[in-house]
């Protein structure tokens, strides 16, 4: 009896913490119980639907169980009345939880038809700019995110620009294994496949910048494939997309020279592209305007020169496993790469 006391006890206090990090943990980033985009509010009202409903079942369920356990285990207690065979009860029973059922059915295919199918679809084979939705091409690659926006003619990585209000239709690949793509503020996830486009959509209705994550186990560093959306007014969005679709400014200072100079005769340009120059890789990222990124290796690490340079002198260190292999550079080398990859504007 002592014992079992002890252990109750000892489930209680690992318990609590886990409701509580679960509860609380995710406060202000990731999670689910959002309505900043349509679906994800939809998402989040079929969750506490169900939850209410299956609250309220358990508790009359159980509520009869306990009911007749304790009244009827009593030693005088007497047999309980028998109602074998009464059809009231047998019908109300069958009738009860199909009605239920019935209704759940309704509700969850109301919501699926409305996370599943854009409010505002886009047309294939139009190639413009459909209607008042954004089109973006989300790519997975181990391990970070390609964003190429098809109606802007530009491409960008891991971080991803929307403008707030507005329906975004993204449609999901990958080049390599399966990913999925999930930003769980803004909607459920869906998967990258390999060789077939999924399509999923959202609509940030509040600025901010929602985290996301590859929400499918894709190799080593599949816990650093991560997603940030920021969600701009409409003029933001349009002033941003404008830089992004400009030529690269010239290099003005000898110190970013020097690192273009470097990228371009080196190993970089075997991986990454930067429009208007010889560097046409398509391994990595392309860095056209790498200077203008929040984020960057999978949006693990803020744009700063001193993480370019530490992920510059290893890679591996930082991201153990990812594609990008240490090209021993001098410190001399690095400062000047960080340089040029910081003025790429
Ligand atoms: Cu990509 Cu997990």
């Amino acid at each position: 009896m002592h014992a079992r006391k002890m252990s109750a006890r000892k489930g209680v206090l690992i318990l609590l913490p886990a409701i509580a990090l679960l509860l609380g943990g995710c406060e202000g980033t990731s999670w689910v119980t959002s309505n900043v985009s349509p679906n994800a509010a939809m998402t989040r009202d079929i969750t506490v639907l169900l939850t209410v409903i299956a609250v309220a079942v358990f508790v009359v369920v159980e509520a009869l169980l306990l009911y007749a356990a304790f009244r009827f285990s009593r030693p005088r207690a007497g047999e309980a009345q028998q109602t074998e065979g009464n059809q009231r009860i047998e019908i109300a029973w069958t009738v009860a939880p199909a009605v239920v059922l019935f209704i759940l059915f309704v509700v969850s295919l109301q919501t699926l038809m409305g996370v599943s199918y854009s409010p505002e679809p886009a047309r294939s084979g139009e190639g413009a700019f459909q209607g008042n939705a954004l089109r973006v091409r989300a790519i997975g690659h181990q391990w970070w995110w390609e964003f190429d926006y098809p109606d802007y003619a530009f491409v960008t990585a891991n971080v991803l620009h929307v403008p707030i209000g507005t329906v975004v239709n993204v449609e999901i690949e990958s080049v390599d294994v399966i990913h999925s793509f999930w930003v769980p503020q803004l909607a459920g996830k869906t998967d990258a496949i390999p060789g077939q486009v999924n399509r999923m959509w959202f609509q940030a209705n509040l600025g901010g910048t929602y985290l996301g994550q590859c929400a499918e186990f894709c190799g080593a560093q599949h816990a650093d494939m991560r997603i940030q959306v920021i969600a701009e007014p409409s003029d933001a969005f349009e002033a941003w997309a404008k830089e992004q679709q400009a030529p690269v400014a010239q290099m003005t200072d000898a110190q970013s020279k020097q690192g273009e100079a470097t990228f371009m005769t080196g190993a970089c340009i075997g991986c990454h592209a930067i429009n208007g120059t010889n560097a046409k890789g398509t391994m990595g990222p392309n860095l056209t305007k790498f200077g203008l990124r929040e984020s960057f290796a999978g949006a693990i690490l803020p744009n700063t020169p001193e993480n370019v340079a530490a992920w510059l002198a290893n890679p591996q260190k930082v991201k153990p496993a990812n594609q990008m292999p240490n090209l021993g550079l001098s410190q001399e080398q690095i400062d000047q790469l960080v340089a040029y990859l910081e003025n790429l504007k």
